[in-house]
């Protein structure tokens, strides 16, 4: 994978725990060596959604078992790992806990660096498994909790030029999907739904907002909910092809918009709604008639996952970036920017 970008030569260990994925992934000289992901998502169907007790507790039990998991796959032996990597913030306060008391005792007992990165850094980066953009671009970042159009201006600067004033966009998947008798997360039972629907059978509306770059979708979640009781014969594919659209359709305008006035010719996008399908063969067609290069990120780096948190870390550790061992902190807000 390594692109020309990635320049840290050594194993790194990465670490992600800031929801419900518990992952470790190792790297060698910007190359995914393993990236073992356990989910936590069957778990929290039961109530709905992600329990933050719950959470820690199985990052607790699940953390050890993934680093050995990740470190064997790769062959690559405990004392050898040159510097590990943690998402540090943004995140529920106990899972990113647990992460970052993990990765500070890992390098303090094999005395090799330590380096927080910000979540939404390893989605902007993750794309550096489907190809290097040419530094500056223009990274659409939508997931459960974040809905961002940032301008990367290089590595560890960037602008946020639009972000949701409401829900997410991985957050109005999910509680649509919750509304059509899906269960948790359903952004991916949603988009499978909605493949054989016709987006034009119901309509919705898309969010105002006062900056334009800004995304809301508060209004569509009260409209979609109306629509499921209003209609006793909803056909659920054509709901879900509705709501779908409704979701990305402002994604896509906002994103070619902005680069179209900031002149930016390459759109990339991040995060677990980068895995739906109807978003990237949208974005693409779209951006092919504006004459602006697309990238997507591999589906195994979509959702979170520790190899993107390598990654990001790898260009900061490079950069000669590193977190002191005795003080890095978990952080549950913090902007990007
Ligand atoms: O990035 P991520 O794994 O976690 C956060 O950082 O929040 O994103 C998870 C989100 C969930 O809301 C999930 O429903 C959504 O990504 N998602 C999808 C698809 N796959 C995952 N949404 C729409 N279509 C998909 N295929
Ligand atoms: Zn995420």
């Amino acid at each position: 994978m390594n692109n020309g970008l990635i320049h840290w030569p050594d194993p790194l260990l990465a670490i992600e725990t800031s929801c419900d994925e518990t992952s470790a992934a190792v790297l060698v000289d910007g190359d995914i060596r393993a990236n073992i992901i356990s989910s936590q998502a069957e778990l929290h169907k039961t109530w709905g959604g992600v329990v933050p007790e719950v959470a820690a507790r199985m990052h607790v039990e699940s953390i050890l078992p993934c680093v050995e998991m990740a470190l064997k796959e790769s062959r690559i032996l405990k004392s050898n790992v040159s510097a590990i990597a943690v998402t540090n913030r943004p995140g529920l306060i106990g899972a990113l806990s647990v992460g970052v008391t993990f990765a500070r005792a890992f390098a303090s007992a094999a005395h090799c660096p330590l380096i927080g990165i910000h979540h939404l850094e390893g989605h902007i980066w993750s794309i550096l498994g489907a190809g290097a953009p040419q530094i500056p671009f223009i990274s659409l970042i939508v997931s459960g909790g974040h809905t961002e159009l940032v301008l990367v201006k290089g590595i560890g600067d960037y602008e946020i030029l639009g972000e949701t004033i409401d829900d997410a966009a991985g957050e109005a998947y999910d509680k649509s999907a919750r509304l059509l008798g899906f269960g948790y997360p359903g952004g991916s039972a949603l988009a499978d739904a909605a493949a054989n629907g016709d987006d034009k059978a119901y309509a919705l509306p898309t969010g105002r907002t006062t900056r334009k770059y800004d995304f809301s979708y508060s209004g569509l979640k009260t409209a979609a909910m109306r629509l499921i009781e209003k209609d006793a014969h909803l056909n659920i594919s054509h709901a879900a092809a509705s709501i779908q659209s409704a979701i990305n359709r402002p994604l896509v305008e906002k994103s070619i918009a902005a680069c179209e006035e900031f002149g930016i010719r390459q759109l990339t996008l991040g995060g677990g709604v980068s895995a739906n399908e109807h978003l990237r063969t949208s974005l693409k067609s779209a951006c092919e008639r504006y004459g602006i290069q697309f990238l997507a990120p591999p589906r195994a780096l979509c959702t979170d996952n520790a190899a993107m948190i390598g990654i990001a870390a790898s260009l900061r550790l490079a950069k000669g970036d590193s977190s002191p061992i005795s003080s890095l902190e978990p952080i549950s807000s913090e902007s990007i920017a």
